[in-house]
């Protein structure tokens, strides 16, 4: 049996890729399949929390039980839904794969190949969701971000990895180290988990369910300090 000790503690998590529009019929998205938030939030849940899962496109997963699921679309979207759930959280968790760009425009119709501009795609910068909601934390609010990283060695993405947990200024950053088999589009992912106290944990090979278990154990943790 799974532990209780997310017991009444609200929890928000973020899942899945957004999708950022150019016209009617196309965007720009990514490779995010959604399993591990929805993992994560499922796991929340059996462990007694109540979750608000605020989820861009997945590879068409299914609520999980007992879970408020809330659609975004965007990465402006999925910002507003975060800010909206977030204030009366105990823990955040950022698992989505936001777009770090828009196309500037949409446009109403169709971008057609016989349109004068032969460059039609110009793009701007989103909003920094995961700093955003850092910066207006509420007290003993514990957030965690998640950072997919590709290096010549593991002491690369570390290194990476540590830089960007401090520029983000999270409690908890999951560090995924991308490609041969594990995070985007597979069902198992390995990684590490880096404390914002300097900790650093290996998180071994394994399901999304049982990384989201090694997750709530380090927020558990932490909620209980
Ligand atoms: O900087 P990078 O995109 O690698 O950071 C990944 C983390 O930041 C993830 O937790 C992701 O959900 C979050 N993020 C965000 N807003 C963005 C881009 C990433 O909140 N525009």
């Amino acid at each position: 049996a799974l532990p209780r000790d997310l017991e009444g503690v609200r929890v928000v998590v973020s899942a899945g890729g957004t999708r950022e529009p150019l016209d009617p019929v196309r965007y720009l998205g990514n490779r995010s399949s959604g399993k591990q938030g929805y993992a994560l939030a499922r796991t929340a849940a059996q462990r007694g929390a109540r979750v608000t899962l605020v989820s861009a496109h997945t590879v068409g997963l299914p609520a999980p039980a007992g879970v408020d699921l809330v659609h975004a679309g965007t990465a402006e979207e999925l910002r507003d839904a975060m800010h909206a759930a977030s204030p009366n959280a105990g823990v955040v968790v950022m698992a989505a794969a936001v777009a770090d760009f828009r196309p500037s425009t949409r446009a109403e119709y169709k971008i057609k190949k016989t349109d004068s501009d032969p460059d039609p795609v110009s793009l701007t910068r989103n909003p920094d969701i995961l700093a955003e909601l850092v910066a207006v934390r509420a007290p003993g609010q514990v957030i965690v971000g998640f950072a997919a990283e590709t290096g010549d060695s593991n002491a690369d993405v570390l290194e990476h990895a540590r830089a960007k947990l401090k520029r983000k200024g999270c409690d908890l950053l999951v560090v995924n180290a991308v490609g041969e088999g594990r995070a985007f589009e597979t069902e198992d992912n390995a990684g590490w988990l880096l404390s914002a106290d300097g900790g650093e944990r290996p998180i071994e090979l394994g399901s999304k369910a049982h990384m989201a278990s090694d997750i709530w154990d380090a927020v558990a943790q932490l909620i209980q300090q």
